[in-house]
């Protein structure tokens, strides 16, 4: 593999195998509820190994435009907490690309004794809110916006307690209720119809918040009482699993990969990834498992197989959410191809996932049936290079340089820079385990 930088355009040369160790950054979804709580919490936060992702960065400013003082010393943010009531902004809080800043942020705000304005980008203004707008308006919030588009208008309000059921399966929509629920008078219950990501209620324990969980089914529900103190935390937030994916599917293509990952995040909510890869073929031990702060942490050793294709729906889709567009990209090379149904939240992420992984496949010429609610993407293909686009969505850009390890002949990506969303050193940090 070479790859060349220019401004907005990476090319990517085929690889042989992928070897040698990676060690991630802090996981975005943890980044963000540490940096919410630990402003929200009493006394000092010390968060080890946050994400270099820009969206993290977003939401640390955001805290700060609330009056949250923190510093950043290498990977460690150093939080001085305010505790529950935090102080009006001078300026919209802006939330870049960020739809987990402004979900679970506007549920803090909203228990506030001001009004703020939440705003974001181009891709952020175009995503659904009314998702988060529906629940924090029935707990008593005053909220305005673009026909439940941002910008959010939100007038701060005394909340009470709802009994919540989510329509559709978001732990960013669970987690906005959960911290209104915070501010709330009485208890508040949020159930979910499928498990989603359950950092919020790991944290909130971690923070030494109370909340009550319980499966029901194949979801789950929460119990959480208003007017809880937090206290500040000290804690090293693990590898970000969603980043990992990129690193497994692309050891995953290649029969001679030998990779390991230390000390990633290994929450069962957020794990189906592996148990799917494995079910593919791909080979992976887990050692040195322990959990910190209630998060599981894990070090993986990953061997290449033979790739095997799957079928993804139900709660797998859910779950996997972050991961189908690597999962469908490297889909052409597996032996039976992949097929995605219930995975219409696709469509509503950074960009429409479903059309851009679609796009981009075809460019290198996959056979791949568009559906409403997915794709299946036949197994068995030889792709080759092609002109492809990020769409602005650092997951599809990251999902297609993976892709481009096992076509003939070279790829472009253009607008590659969109991964610093997530993860600044995905380019560098593939080109040092990719063997040619
Ligand atoms: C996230 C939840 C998911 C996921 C996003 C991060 C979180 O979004 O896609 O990248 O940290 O809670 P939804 O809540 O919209 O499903």
């Amino acid at each position: 593999m070479d790859i060349s930088h220019t401004r907005e355009q990476v090319v990517l040369r085929p690889g042989r195998s992928v070897r040698g160790s990676v060690q991630l950054p802090g996981d975005k979804s943890v980044s963000h509820r540490y940096a919410m709580l630990s402003g929200i919490a009493e006394g000092p936060s010390r968060l080890e190994n946050y994400s270099t992702g820009a969206d993290c960065a977003s939401t640390l400013a955001c805290m700060r435009a609330l009056g949250v003082n923190w510093e950043k010393k290498g990977s460690v943010i150093e939080v001085e907490g305010r505790g529950v009531q935090l102080a009006a902004p001078m300026q919209p809080l802006d939330c870049g690309n960020s739809g987990s800043t402004m979900r679970m942020l506007s549920g803090i705000v909203a228990g506030q004794k001001f009004s703020s304005e939440m705003i974001g980008d181009e891709s952020l203004s175009r995503r659904p809110m009314e998702r988060v707008i529906k629940p924090l308006t029935l707990m008593g919030a005053k909220i305005e916006s673009r026909e439940g588009k941002p910008p959010l208008r939100i007038s701060g309000s005394p909340l009470k307690a709802i009994d919540y059921k989510l329509p559709v399966a978001s732990a960013q929509v669970k987690s906005c209720v959960l911290f209104a629920g915070l501010f709330a008078e009485g208890e508040t219950r949020v159930e979910e119809p499928l498990r989603t990501r359950d950092h919020t209620e790991v944290a909130v324990r971690a923070f030494g918040g109370k909340l009550e969980r319980k499966s029901l089914g194949a979801g789950s529900e929460v119990r959480i009482r208003g007017g809880q103190r937090l206290r500040g935390v000290e804690t090293r937030i693990p590898g970000d699993l969603s980043s990992a994916a990129f690193f497994l599917c692309a050891a995953a293509l290649f029969p001679d990969s030998q990779l390991s990952v230390p000390k990633l995040l290994m929450n069962p909510t957020r794990a189906r990834l592996l148990d799917i890869l494995m079910q593919m073929g791909l080979r992976i031990s887990v050692t040195e498992l322990e959990e910190i702060n209630g998060e599981m942490v894990g070090s993986l050793q990953v061997e290449g197989g033979r790739l095997q294709g799957t079928k993804l729906s139900g709660s797998d889709s859910a779950a996997l959410i972050d991961e189908i567009p690597v999962l469908a990209a490297i889909a052409p090379y597996t032996e039976q191809g992949i097929e995605v149904r219930d995975a219409k939240e696709l469509r509503v992420k950074e960009s429409d996932r479903v059309s851009a992984i679609v796009t981009n496949l075809r460019k290198m010429g996959a056979q791949v049936e568009e559906r409403e609610d997915g794709m299946r993407i036949s197994g068995g293909q030889q792709l080759h290079g092609a002109e492809l686009d990020s769409f602005g969505d650092h997951r599809i850009a990251m999902a297609f340089a993976v892709a481009a390890l096992r076509a003939e002949g070279d790829t472009q990506i253009q607008g590659a820079e969109t991964t610093s969303i997530s993860y600044p050193a995905f380019f560098q940090t593939l080109e040092a385990v990719v063997e040619r």
